[in-house]
């Protein structure tokens, strides 16, 4: 199977997890990414079943829209029963790295206040210690050399982001990403504390003290459920 098959095995598997998990009438958080619009296209079947989506990303909200479901301002609702979005890494416990398209911060708050996040990937995405695809971080243009730097003195290689014609790229919120190669994140929780702490990260693609509750991960044989306990 290519991994654009395998993406859309897992976004099939999301939208039958949530329409057999989550209650009629409900809000879904929805993540951002190529297996995230695999769940969306999935999940369009059964829009009417939901009262409509909290988005992560302006593109998540442009397809979700597409398909007719009502996008909510995450303010105007109290809940999310769950959130389900795609990772660039995850690892044995649910610890992920994420923001490969862009959308870390959005990503993470959104995920912040579900009940359930369900991460969905191809096999590739399975990792026994993150840091292989470059974490990165969203950080507040005027910090960018300055967390450079940080980020350099552990070991860290960062690289700015940039748009085909070399300008930066921004973020839906107006802000820069680093891209950092090198690492090996072995404590992800403390890693993701000491970077959020440095003045000027917005973000950093760390998802470790917020994981994924299961993982729906698509294989060769077949969509495999990981489980992992609860943080
Ligand atoms: C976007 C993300 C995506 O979930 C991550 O980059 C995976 O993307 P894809 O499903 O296209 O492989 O974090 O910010």
């Amino acid at each position: 199977m290519t991994q654009d098959e395998l993406k859309q095995l897992v976004g099939q598997a999301a939208a039958d997890y949530v329409n057999a998990n989550v209650p009629q009438g409900a809000v879904i958080g929805v993540g951002t990414g190529s297996t995230a619009n695999c769940f969306i296209d999935a999940l369009a079947a059964s829009k009417d079943r939901y009262l409509g989506a909290v988005s992560s990303s302006v593109a998540t909200t442009a397809r979700l829209q597409s398909h007719g479901f009502r996008v909510f301002d995450l303010n105007d609702i109290e809940s999310l029963t769950v959130y389900v979005d795609g990772a660039d890494e995850i690892d044995a416990q649910g610890a992920m790295i994420k923001g490969g398209g862009g959308a870390l911060t959005r990503e993470k708050i959104v995920a912040s206040v579900a009940d359930v996040f369900v991460c969905i990937a191809d096999a590739s995405k399975r990792v026994d210690v993150l840091g292989q695809f470059p974490l990165p971080i969203e950080v507040v243009p005027m910090a960018r050399t300055a967390i450079g730097r940080r980020v350099s003195a552990l070991g860290g290689v960062p690289v700015l982001r940039v748009q085909k014609d070399g300008s930066p790229y921004l973020t839906d919120n107006g802000n820069e990403i680093l891209d950092v190669k090198g690492l090996r994140i072995s404590d992800p929780c403390g890693f993701e504390a000491l970077v959020n702490a440095w003045p000027g990260v917005v973000t950093v693609g760390l998802f470790a003290e917020r994981g994924a509750d299961l993982c729906l991960l698509g294989t060769e044989t077949g969509v495999e459920r990981i489980d992992y306990p609860k943080r």
